[in-house]
């Protein structure tokens, strides 16, 4: 049994990380063959498990692998991780492998034990709803050159590690993605939103970009909004550059300001009102769901 930050799950049971072994014949270290899940926490509190878990299962489904788990049994282990770390503010990391088979063969075996690890790990704190403490970010943009089944959560994430690279490496925080019609896709790990003249914009679910849990509970509050005019449609990358403002949504990061694109202010260069107002209606909602 582990204790403190240092303990994951691993098949079964809770123990120290170093004394957590996979085989490399693992299909996830060979193939990528598995799935996975980051779930926030702050203050002890677990956000939106059940669309998590429900997502986790789409994913589960979309690779043909059948897993004996129940939303029970997930709660527990991220309970048991969560109160265990020394950190408020943690993600929880759930990944299902296919499981290690005896040789190197691209088709799925049968009957070999899915591998399913879990551990917690440090997150920044949610953010203030306040554009002068907001902390916002620098993106640059890119053809996205991922595979077709984006709304799959894989944990083959060369493709996505490799655009996260190219931004690094441009000195910005994040990198925005558009298909071969330029049109936005999402970023290589989170989803996209614009403000136009007051209103929100999000590209519409299909396979090129993953179904953010973040997306869907903030298109649900400002759908419900009245004084907010929210619309999932075709972005194209001119609408993209010409945005008042742009939002970057995932676990981690919440709702964050882009407020540099490709090396140009987005808008007036600064964190904007409507980002103030999304911010805030996610950290006063985001327990509900
Ligand atoms: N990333 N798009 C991609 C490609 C992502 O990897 C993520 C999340 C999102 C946002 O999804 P959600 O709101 O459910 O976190 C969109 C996670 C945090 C990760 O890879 O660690």
């Amino acid at each position: 049994m582990g204790s403190g930050a240092d303990t994951v799950f691993l098949n079964g049971q809770f123990m120290p990380m170093h004394e957590a072994k996979i085989s490399p014949m693992d299909r996830g270290f060979l193939f990528g063959d598995g799935v996975y899940e980051m779930v926030p926490c702050h203050n002890k509190r677990l956000v939106a498990l059940e669309l998590h878990m429900a997502r986790l299962q789409n994913s589960l489904d979309g690779i043909g692998l059948k897993l004996n788990m129940c939303l029970k049994d997930w709660q527990n282990i991220a309970q048991n991780l969560m109160q265990q770390h020394t950190s408020d503010n943690v993600g929880i990391y759930f990944h299902v492998s296919r499981g290690a088979d005896i040789k190197r063969f691209h088709a799925f075996p049968a009957d070999i034990p899915p591998t399913i690890f879990a551990f917690a790990f440090e997150i920044p704190p949610a953010p203030v709803a306040n554009r002068q403490l907001a902390k916002p970010i620098k993106v640059i943009s890119s053809e996205d050159l991922r595979w077709k089944r984006c709304h799959i959560k894989s944990t083959s994430l060369l493709g996505n590690v490799l655009h996260f690279q190219h931004g690094q490496e441009a000195g910005v925080n994040e990198t925005i993605l558009y298909n071969s019609q330029y049109e936005l896709t999402e970023a290589s790990s989170c989803n996209v939103f614009i403000v136009k003249d007051n209103s929100v914009y999000t590209p519409p679910l299909d396979k090129q970009l993953l179904p953010g849990i973040t997306r869907h509970i903030l298109l649900d509050l400002l759908q419900k909004d009245l004084n907010i005019h929210m619309q999932e449609r075709v972005i194209t990358m001119q609408e993209v550059h010409a945005a008042d403002e742009i939002w970057l949504t995932s676990s981690s990061k919440e709702v964050a300001a882009v407020v540099e694109l490709d090396g140009k202010p987005v808008g007036k260069g600064e964190v904007g009102p409507v980002w103030q107002i999304a911010q805030n209606l996610f950290n006063a909602n985001k327990y509900n769901y």
